[in-house]
């Protein structure tokens, strides 16, 4: 989620670590920082009476909540000197974004600084042992506790890329990091799993590390990518390369050819398909840390404050706007039916003017990718006035709903750029998936059930990669055939209601066509009448308990000449008899086939606009984040 960037080499590092951190910085960050090694020629009495220079390092940190330019700014106060050190811009998720939460961190001695890309998932669990052993820490965040985790090693082997290694075979979860010490002068360590690590080899015995090629490529286009769970031990002399668990590779150099303007993008051509494609990804992020499996129960930290309220809850309120309005009412489908909790669901601009019954029992949720919608917000004030418990399920860590939440649970989708929303619906469905599975487990959801819930939901990102990488170019053939329609309406019924919602929210606001979402069923009650051969129908009609009933809607539209575009389960012979077009995803339960049925849909609707010509990232008359009424 973060930008990471490193060098060694012969040149003043602090120049190249800012404009690499500039280069990353497109995507929003938070906070900005320098990890730097300065020699300092130090003056040593050799025989009481004469004296020589000798050469030590230390370390210096620089960092601020802000941009890179504030960083630029503090760093140029008091100028250091280095041909060494790492430079971080950071998208919080653990911790509010703050001058101590910001990259780089240090261990308990201050020996080492290190800077990081994900989540440590155990990281309560280590900080507890380090506790116990007299360490302190400064920060909310995960990555301080594995600085300390490093140093401890660091302080028995005395060899950097020892420490390191043997912490990392105690990390559980997702990680790109690089780090600096000051009694290790002439190297750099970094590592991956889950985030990505690129190493860029210069010309003049210089090396450049990044998360992103796009920091480093004005240096150099020759670069090695690391894998997941290898590391490398980048000094001014080369590179070692080994894997975790201690076995040396050989790693190719590669010639980057993308132009920044791809890299920035993933090599995508936007950022709304670079996001779609992240999903497989993001959904695995929204668990991270959070699945008990054999208790069959979830831990949400934010909410664990909150857990007797939410057990004695009457009736829980879920507000939200736009695409996050349709995660919550899946939302309400789900808990529904798995804990027995009733859930009222109201856009939250309705529901901040019309005096809402609200009892001091209630427990709400306000939903928002970008934590600053002032709907939502005024939603939620009202009611926390009104005396219900206020919680969150937030994209961006310490946005304004965040902060004035009486407490919550982060997606971590990582920075979303299109204004379309994608990424953040699914992490939405995903961690109401998890609210879902805990709040039954509070009531009738029984350890089995429970279990046999996360398993399914645990395969989910898989199938959620199976359907980008079978249906993506059917859909992009189909787009050409459908580019041309006035109207689209889209049905589905249960869980995939919302999903025909989104489906049709997706299409009018980046191909600017209209497009209606309906349960299927609603249709024969008025929408039928606009159905012509002109009229293409999306249906999503996975394999449920209401498919039998889908496909009789199906029917109806097709006598009516309606061009049936099916979203099915695969295997399902009889729709494929049906409908014109089908696109088929992989089996799950109801309650989680949302998060797989509207990826055919964001894919339909970026290809019909992309078809039309129409910018995607930032279509018209939409901003990413609505701060006014
Ligand atoms: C989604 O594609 C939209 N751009 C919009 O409906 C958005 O979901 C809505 O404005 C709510 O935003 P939030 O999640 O940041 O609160
Ligand atoms: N989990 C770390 C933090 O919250 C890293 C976040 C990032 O990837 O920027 O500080």
């Amino acid at each position: 989620m973060c930008g990471i960037v490193g060098y060694i080499g012969n040149r003043e590092a602090t120049p190249i670590l800012l404009s690499g951190l500039k280069r990353l910085e497109y995507r929003g960050y938070d906070s900005a920082g320098l990890a730097l090694l300065e020699d300092l020629p130090r003056a040593v009495s050799t025989n009481g009476h004469s004296s020589s220079l000798i050469n030590s390092t230390r370390l210096v940190i620089e960092k601020c909540k802000g941009k890179v330019t504030d960083l630029e700014t503090l760093s140029a106060r008091s100028p250091h000197h280095s041909t060494i050190g790492i430079g971080h811009t950071r998208w919080a998720t653990h911790g509010i974004p703050s001058d101590t939460n910001s990259h780089p961190h240090t261990d308990q001695q201050e020996r080492l600084a290190i800077i990081h890309n994900g989540i440590v998932e155990n990281y309560s669990h280590i900080k507890d042992r380090l506790l116990a052993r007299g360490h302190t820490f400064r920060s909310e965040t995960d990555t301080e506790v594995l600085a300390h985790l490093i140093g401890e090693f660091y302080a028995e082997k005395q060899n950097l890329t020892e420490a390191v290694r043997l912490a990392l075979n105690e990390v559980v979860g997702a990680y790109g990091i690089a780090v600096v010490a000051a009694d290790s002068p002439n190297e750099i360590v970094c590592a991956r799993k889950g985030s990505p690590l690129v190493i860029g080899v210069g010309n003049d015995n210089d090396y450049f590390i990044a998360s992103d090629a796009a920091a480093i490529i004005a240096h150099t286009r020759q670069v090695i990518y690391l894998s997941d769970n290898e590391m490398a031990t980048v000094s001014r002399s080369g590179i070692k390369t080994r894997t975790i668990s201690n076995i040396e590779i050989t790693k190719q150099v590669e010639v980057v050819e993308m132009e920044l303007e791809a890299i920035e993008k993933g090599g995508f051509d936007h950022f709304m398909l670079k996001e779609i494609h992240e999903q497989p990804q993001t959904i695995t992020d929204a668990m991270r840390g959070r699945v008990i499996e054999e208790e069959g129960n979830i831990v949400l930290g934010g909410l664990q404050n909150h857990l007797d309220a939410l057990r004695q809850a009457k009736r829980l309120i879920i507000t939200a706007c736009g695409t996050s309005f349709h995660a919550g009412l899946i939302g309400k489908y789900m808990i529904e039916q798995y804990a027995r909790v009733p859930v009222e669901i109201e856009y939250a601009s309705e529901f901040r003017y019309r005096n809402p019954i609200v009892n001091d029992d209630d427990v709400m949720f306000g939903i928002s990718q970008s934590g600053e919608t002032a709907d939502t917000l005024a939603a939620m004030r009202e009611g926390k006035r009104k005396g219900a418990l206020a919680l969150g399920i937030v994209n961006v860590v310490g946005s304004t709903i965040a902060r004035e939440s009486d407490g919550g649970v982060y997606i971590h989708a990582g920075p979303e750029i299109g204004v379309a929303s994608t990424k953040a619906f699914t992490s939405q469905l995903t961690v109401l998936s998890l609210l879902t599975i805990m709040l039954g487990r509070m009531r009738h959801l029984s350890v089995v059930d429970g279990r046999s819930m996360i398993r399914e939901l645990l395969e989910v990102p898989e199938k959620a990669q199976s359907i980008l990488d079978d249906t993506e170019s059917k859909i992009e053939e189909m787009a050409q055939i459908f580019k041309d329609a006035a109207n689209f309406l889209y049905l589905g019924r249960g869980y995939n209601y919302p999903v025909a919602l989104e489906g049709a929210l997706k299409l009018k606001e980046i191909s600017y066509i209209h497009a209606e979402g309906y349960p299927a069923a609603e249709m024969k009650h008025g929408p039928i009448a606009l159905i012509d051969e002109n009229m293409p129908v999306v249906v999503v009609a996975p394999q449920d308990d209401v498919y039998e009933k889908v496909l009789s809607n199906i029917q109806e539209v097709r006598a009516r000449k309606g061009h049936v575009i099916a979203i099915a389960t695969e295997g399902d012979e009889q729709i494929k008899k049906l409908a014109e077009q089908v696109i088929f995803i992989p089996q799950t339960l109801p309650l989680f086939t949302p998060i797989l049925s509207v990826i055919p849909l964001q894919l339909l609707s970026y290809y019909i606009a992309t078809a039309r010509g129409c910018n995607v990232d930032q279509p018209r008359n939409l901003a990413k984040s609505v701060t006014v009424e």
